[in-house]
């Protein structure tokens, strides 16, 4: 393999690498605005540029491929003045915008501006001004003033989504970045140009002057919104001190963004799984135990009612159970071992189809586990068998656990059916669909409030972290499953944590064998 010398340090490094990615995989940063991991190599910004010896002038890290022997250094007083100079140069028409600019605190002008910056301008003209706040997309706004022409967002249309909205318009000094007339930047992962703009030129109008980003806690998980399950940061703001009353907790999601995980989704995330959170807070949560539907009663109570009707329709043999398939494999395990505890009963999951898959990203299959569901409950163990079996007369008791993410897909049985069923519980965050008309009704973990596994359309088994509290008395799928075989006397361990649960399913069925938080780390592992 090619060794480079890089700063004195000679690092072995495969063919093909280029300077700037064999610096930033060794964990040295070389500045850099327009090169971007999962775009095309342009070139045009000037401020990678590196010493290369036996090169007469300076070269761009980033376009520059490694060879055997080459000595690069980084950190000569050339290349410190270079960048300087170049850090002058995109100051000069940039707008000093930062108080108001929600890219304050992770904006790439900003932190090379003290790192590399000389610290003074020479330029005494006017700025140019520009159009500011345009509105260029269902979810993006876009600042001229602050573009630094990278190109970045330019080649995400070209190169990922292959729609070509945004383009360069004028020359020189007057160049600026924008959409075709009546062309407006709307394709269906069009947020990731807002999170790649490493100035605060494109923003996202659902975050535009949500908080600052200072204030964000940011958990690395799992988007569960379909069953690719793209990986993501989700940040929740935290005490605010300034920002709100002393002492208050604003513990909601403010956004997220996408991880990097080659096997999964690369750099990138669709818009509807970028605004999934919404959902959580918007739609109507059920926040304390209710039997029956609407009437708050204690947790206990509302267990033991749940137990018993589910452990009387058991003994006659007419349970059966509709699971979502967005729940986690710490629930989906939860909830068949409390059947196996109360004597058995019919189990079935639920498929949630909306529009068709894409060519990157997207799935028609908004069930984040589908795949984790059938290998726990079996490929038979469908919605439509319990629902026959229902409208047959042969189910007293229906327990119903609701969607962790969206209240739409929570739907409630047609009503013909429901009419054959003397009883139905429900578990879940939200109180519409199933909920509704419930005998009981038991307030369930969202997604982001509880840990566990998820495994992907690939069969990849990925973990979803709690991101802050379930709301009112939620609690996981699990604990719920625990806490009812309990009152019913069912012969069912009492986990204490979503690890246990996990530990107990790896020794149960064969494709999590082995699997545990550690070893599904944060970037998963295959089991397809
Ligand atoms: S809008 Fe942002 S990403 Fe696009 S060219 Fe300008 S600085 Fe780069
Ligand atoms: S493609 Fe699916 S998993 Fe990925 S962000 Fe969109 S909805 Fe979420
Ligand atoms: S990052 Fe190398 S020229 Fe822009």
């Amino acid at each position: 393999m090619p060794k480079l010398i890089l700063d004195g340090e000679e690092i072995e490094i495969v063919p093909g690498t280029t300077v700037l990615a064999a610096a930033l995989s060794r964990g040295r940063d070389i500045p850099h605005y327009c090169w971007h991991a999962g775009l095309s190599v342009a070139g045009n910004c000037r401020m990678c540029l590196v010493e290369v010896e036996r090169s007469p002038k300076l070269v761009i890290a980033c376009a520059t491929q490694v060879a055997d022997g080459m000595v690069v250094r980084t950190e000569t007083d050339r290349v410190k003045k270079a960048r300087a100079a170049m850090m002058e140069f995109f100051l000069i028409n940039h707008p000093l915008d930062c108080p108001i600019c929600d890219q304050a605190g992770e904006c790439r002008l900003q932190e090379y501006a003290v790192e590399h910056g000389a610290g003074r301008s020479r330029f005494v003209e006017a700025k140019l001004t520009l159009n500011k706040a345009v509105d260029i997309g269902p979810h993006v706004l876009l600042d001229q003033e602050r573009c630094i022409q990278c190109s970045r967002c330019v080649r995400f249309c070209d190169e990922i989504t292959g729609t070509s909205e945004l383009a360069f318009f004028r020359r020189g000094e007057r160049t600026v970045i924008g959409i075709y007339p009546g062309r407006p930047l709307d394709n269906a992962y069009s947020g990731n140009v807002v999170d790649i703009c490493p100035v605060g030129a494109l923003t996202l109008k659902e975050f535009r002057f949500a908080t600052r980003v200072w204030y964000l806690k940011n958990t690395p998980t799992v988007c569960a919104a379909c069953a690719r399950g793209c990986n993501v940061l989700v940040a929740v703001g935290q005490q605010q001190v300034l920002m709100t009353t002393q002492g208050q907790t604003d513990d909601r999601i403010k956004r997220i963004v996408p991880r990097p995980n080659e096997d999964v989704n690369g750099h990138w995330m669709c818009d509807e799984g970028r605004l999934s959170y919404r959902t959580l807070s918007s739609a109507p949560r059920l926040e304390t135990a209710e039997a029956p539907a609407g009437t708050a009663a204690d947790w206990d109570d509302a267990v033991a009612r749940a137990a018993a009707l589910l452990g009387d329709a058991a003994r006659a043999g007419r349970l059966a159970a509709i699971l979502s398939p967005r729940l986690t494999a710490e629930d989906l395990f939860a909830w068949r071992r409390l059947l196996e505890a109360l004597g058995g009963g019919r189990i079935g999951v639920r498929r949630i189809a909306r529009g068709a898959d894409d060519a990157l990203l997207v799935r028609a299959d908004k069930g984040a586990n589908s795949t984790g569901a059938a290998w726990i409950l079996g490929e038979s163990a469908t919605e439509a068998a319990v629902l026959e079996a229902a409208a047959r007369g042969e189910v007293a008791a229906l327990l119903v656990v609701g969607d962790p993410l969206d209240s739409a897909d929570s739907a409630a049985p047609d009503p013909a059916v429901r009419s054959r069923v003397a009883s139905v519980i429900f578990v879940g965050p939200f109180v519409s669909g199933a909920a509704e008309g419930a005998d009981v009704r038991l307030p369930a973990a969202a997604w982001a409030e509880e840990d566990g596994t998820l495994v992907n359309f690939e069969g990849r088994a990925q973990r979803v972290r709690r991101c802050h509290l379930p709301r009112g008395e939620g609690r996981p799928g699990w604990r719920i499953a625990c806490d009812l075989a309990q009152a019913a006397g069912g012969d069912m361990p009492q986990w204490t944590s979503s690890d246990e649960v996990l530990e107990a399913l790896a020794a149960s069925v064969e494709r999590f064998r082995g699997l545990d938080a550690t070893t599904i780390g944060l970037l998963g592992v295959s089991r397809g």
